[in-house]
């Protein structure tokens, strides 16, 4: 496949100094550091030069429909905070602060999981603008979560947030009916409050194997979850949060299977396993980085050097399965990118380790993203989209 894929730079401002200086005062707390984005994005509009309030403008608004006719999705802009930075599901709309068009909540399980004891559980490789964490699907559990979500989600709205809800099976249950039964009574409970549900299949940081390395299962799971959803009055949304590091072979299957049970998209991707930091494209060694778990494990990577990869993922994909949405994760840091990856076909993108290292990231993306639709001759992302439909049948 032709495979042309730039990894936009941006200039350091003002701004990404001092989060460089705030990540080293904090280097021997990096989970505080990590949990810091919750107190930035809240504060963020009486903080006077981050000036972070919600971007209700047309320019970047974005709507996702679908061809089965589940519930549209509607985005203040196409720049989703990734699953993982709030966990708890408290005060999304804050988020919007920040600048993003839709946020994935969670990941949430079935009870409350205190996730991996040992710490630290994050951990920060500045030389690549990389993030690794094993934190373990640390949560309190999915009822609290939806419940959360559910009171919030009318002033989600109303800040232009997108709201989804990320849910996976309880790692540690050993035999399929129970792992069937927990993540399909999670998934009902999580559909009563998202706009759209995210499975997460892909988690490399609980010790157990991932569930999408076992595609009977899997399938399983998802034929479980769709019977459940198109029993519903309200369709909404179905995405599955797929690993970066799956071998052409195995994504096809798992593709296949997906458009089988009816799913409607896949977010492409999760973390990358760090033992096999050697595939990206990174000075750093496996053994140079401080282990994240008990058994000596790193856990999964996040940052710049994922996208290439993802880069490739989001193409195969798009050539090969036109007719499921695709929102394209992993190490997109800049608008240009964004702007590609529209080009490409992706509906939204997330990002998450992002945040760390740029300055009230998703407004300047937002800001770059304009600046490409401008360039090319296009006011809005809407007009942009009328005149570029997106391919949703194969040629
Ligand atoms: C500290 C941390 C916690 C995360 N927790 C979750 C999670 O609970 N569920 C999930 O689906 N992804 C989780 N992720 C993965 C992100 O959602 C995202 O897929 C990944 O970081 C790649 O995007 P990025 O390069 O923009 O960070 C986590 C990532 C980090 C850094």
């Amino acid at each position: 496949m032709a495979f042309n894929c730039v990894n936009h730079e941006y200039y350091l401002n003002f701004g990404d100094r001092v989060l460089a200086m705030i990540r080293k005062i904090f280097h021997n707390n990096p989970e505080f550091r990590h949990d810091s984005l919750k107190h930035a994005a809240r504060f963020a509009p009486i903080i006077p030069f981050m000036s972070g309030r919600p971007d209700l403008s047309k320019t970047l608004k974005r709507v996702v429909t679908f061809p089965d006719h589940s519930n549209s999705l509607y985005f203040g802009c196409p720049i989703i905070l990734a699953a993982g930075a709030n966990k708890t599901a408290k005060r999304i709309c804050d988020y919007a602060n920040m600048g993003f068009g839709g946020i994935s909540v969670g990941t949430a399980t079935r009870n409350f999981r205190e996730g991996n004891t040992h710490r630290p559980r994050v951990g920060f490789i500045e030389e690549e603008r990389a993030i690794h964490n094993s934190m373990g699907l640390n949560n309190e559990g999915v009822e609290v979560i939806a419940r959360r979500v559910d009171a919030q989600l009318a002033k989600a709205h109303k800040v232009g947030l997108c709201v989804g809800v990320s849910v996976a099976e309880t790692p540690g249950l050993t035999n399929d009916e129970d792992k069937l039964k927990d993540v399909v009574e999670s998934f009902a409970i999580a559909y009563k409050a998202g706009d759209y549900i995210e499975i997460n299949v892909s988690c490399p940081n609980t010790g157990e194997s991932r569930v999408d390395m076992d595609l009977s299962l899997t399938e399983k799971i998802f034929s479980e979850i769709m019977k459940f959803r198109n029993s519903q009055t309200l369709r909404k949304a179905v995405y599955a949060k797929i690993s970066p590091d799956l071998s052409e072979c195995h994504l096809v299957n798992i593709m296949d299977m997906l458009v089988r049970c009816g799913v409607n998209g896949v977010v492409v991707g999760n973390t990358y396993p760090t033992k096999k930091i050697s595939e990206l494209p990174v000075q750093t060694k496996f053994e140079d980085l401080t282990p994240l778990r008990a058994d000596g494990d790193c856990g999964g990577m996040s940052g710049r050097p994922l996208y290439e990869n993802m880069v490739w993922n989001v193409k195969y994909i798009r050539e090969h399965y036109p007719q499921m949405s695709v929102i394209a994760c992993g190490g997109i840091d800049h608008g240009f990118k964004v702007f590609d990856l529209i080009k490409m076909g992706v509906d939204a993108v997330q990002c998450y380790s992002v945040v760390a290292f740029r300055w009230m990231a998703a407004h300047s993306m937002r800001k770059e993203l304009a600046a490409a639709l401008k360039e090319t001759g296009y006011a809005t992302l809407q007009d942009y989209d009328n005149h570029n439909p997106k391919v949703t049948t194969l040629k």
